[in-house]
């Protein structure tokens, strides 16, 4: 089958369902059907979501949980989450309660900035370039006003401007490594429209500079974009108690809980093949997060896991101590999020969940969503050292499965009652709902 299109994106909405539907499917209407029922009723809001991106056929559709009872900084949220996984949501909820009786989570920004650069080629002296580079820098700065100006009434701009010398590792490459503070906003576009203006700058510039040879002038831009990596950018969360406060139900030798919690974290610290998914857990908090508020989730992830390698080797983002009998868990995560401009103006869920979060700035959002994550790391880690976490998961996962085979109230009830004693598997749910259908 040859499936190569041209024009694709000129073709109206329908046709390029039509075109999906005869091309991919046996039952074509049966697929058009689908695709248009996830549409939305309102058609100026599906127009909205159309044209978010390009060659939109419909909406994919993620739920938005809660997760209540986050006592943060002294404060209570209720946590928008928008996720897949069917245990998250209720295991961040679990954690939220569970510390909320125990102090809460303390969360501060450490430090907002964020990094864009300008790569180039130069081929001539380095001394040179130090010198021209010295004698142009207000320019270059200079030359962003007019896209700074309504950043700089905000508290924000460009903060510093340098040259690097990566030729060691590159030749002939340097840089334009710039800093930025984008106050509420993530800043991505602000920042791009600023590193494009410094490399045109740099350019004419280096034209007109008299102490280069017309061979030195023959600067060569490569590209200029931000960077996702934002070791400056970061946010810490933390709880703490005393060891015997860790006493409920399923920890009912809190300090051998303690122990092995913080052994786990310490598996975690040197061992990448546990990092890697102890990390992920965090992320399942983050990413839901970052996702109900319209920020860059891929962005964060890449950034994220860059800090989690900076020492050369990949660990755990997070740590736990046990100090005069005192438990602590913490991490600290770099986060550019934003709360102002991108799809959180433009997208209702998102501006909804902006505002059950009570309108957040920046700097509280990223406290909120590093809070998000602790606590998902804590209910997993909590799961795995006691229970193991299939209990909870598959508890969860049941009702997918139930859903999966369409199952009616009675055999939703049958399963129910008898996995109060079972242990949940999914070929243990068929096999039930199999034999209820005999
Ligand atoms: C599952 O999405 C996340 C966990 O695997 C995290 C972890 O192992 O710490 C439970």
């Amino acid at each position: 089958m040859n499936n190569a299109v041209a024009g694709f994106s000129k073709l109206s909405k329908e046709d390029k369902i039509n075109w999906i539907a005869t091309n991919y499917f046996s039952n074509s209407a049966e697929a058009i059907a689908i695709l248009k029922q996830y549409w939305n009723q309102d058609p100026k809001l599906q127009q909205l979501h159309d044209e978010f991106i390009e060659n939109t056929i419909t909406n994919f559709y993620l739920p938005i949980g809660i997760a209540p009872n986050f006592l943060i900084n002294g404060r209570y949220y209720s946590v928008p989450m928008v996720i897949e996984e069917s245990s998250v949501v209720a295991a961040a909820a679990k954690s939220a309660k569970f510390w909320s009786t125990r102090g809460g989570f303390k969360a501060t920004v450490l430090n907002t900035e964020k990094i864009g650069q300008v790569h180039f080629l130069y081929t001539g002296d380095a001394l040179k370039l130090q010198q021209f580079f010295e004698s142009v820098k207000d320019e270059l700065v200079a030359s962003t006003e007019s896209i700074t100006k309504n950043m700089r009434s905000r508290g924000g701009g460009i903060v510093a401007v340098e040259l690097r010398d990566k030729t060691a590792e590159l030749e002939h490459y340097y840089q334009l490594h710039v800093t930025f503070e984008t106050k509420d906003s993530m800043g991505a576009n602000f920042i791009n429209s600023c590193l494009e203006q410094l490399a045109k700058t740099l350019k004419q510039t280096v034209q007109d500079y008299s102490g280069f040879s017309e061979a030195e002038k023959d600067l060569l831009v490569i590209m200029s974009i931000l960077s996702n990596y934002v070791p400056n950018c970061i946010v810490r969360a933390e709880v703490s108690c005393k060891v015997e406060e860790l006493s409920e139900k399923k920890i009912e030798h809190p300090q051998e809980f303690a122990e092995k919690f913080v052994q786990a974290v310490r598996i975690a610290e040197i061992e990448p093949y546990r990092a890697v998914t102890h990390n992920k857990g965090i992320m399942n908090g983050v990413d839901s997060v970052v996702l109900a508020t319209g920020n860059d989730f891929r962005a964060v992830e890449a950034g994220v896991h860059a800090y989690a390698s900076r020492g050369g080797k990949y660990t755990s983002l997070s740590h736990a101590k046990i100090e005069n009998g005192v438990f602590t868990f913490w991490m600290e995560i770099p986060l550019a999020l934003g709360t102002v401009g991108g799809l959180t103006s433009l997208h209702p869920l998102v501006k909804i969940a902006l505002e059950i979060l009570g309108k957040p700035s920046a700097q509280e959002l990223m406290q909120v969503v590093a809070v998000t994550g602790l606590a998902q790391n804590f209910a997993a880690l909590r799961s795995l050292t006691t229970t193991g976490i299939q209990e909870g998961h598959m508890k969860m996962h049941l009702n997918n499965i139930l859903n999966q085979y369409q199952a009616t109230a009675e055999e939703r009830k049958a399963v129910a009652d008898y996995f109060t004693n079972h242990t949940v598997s999914h070929s243990s749910v068929v096999q039930l709902i199999e034999n209820l259908r005999k």
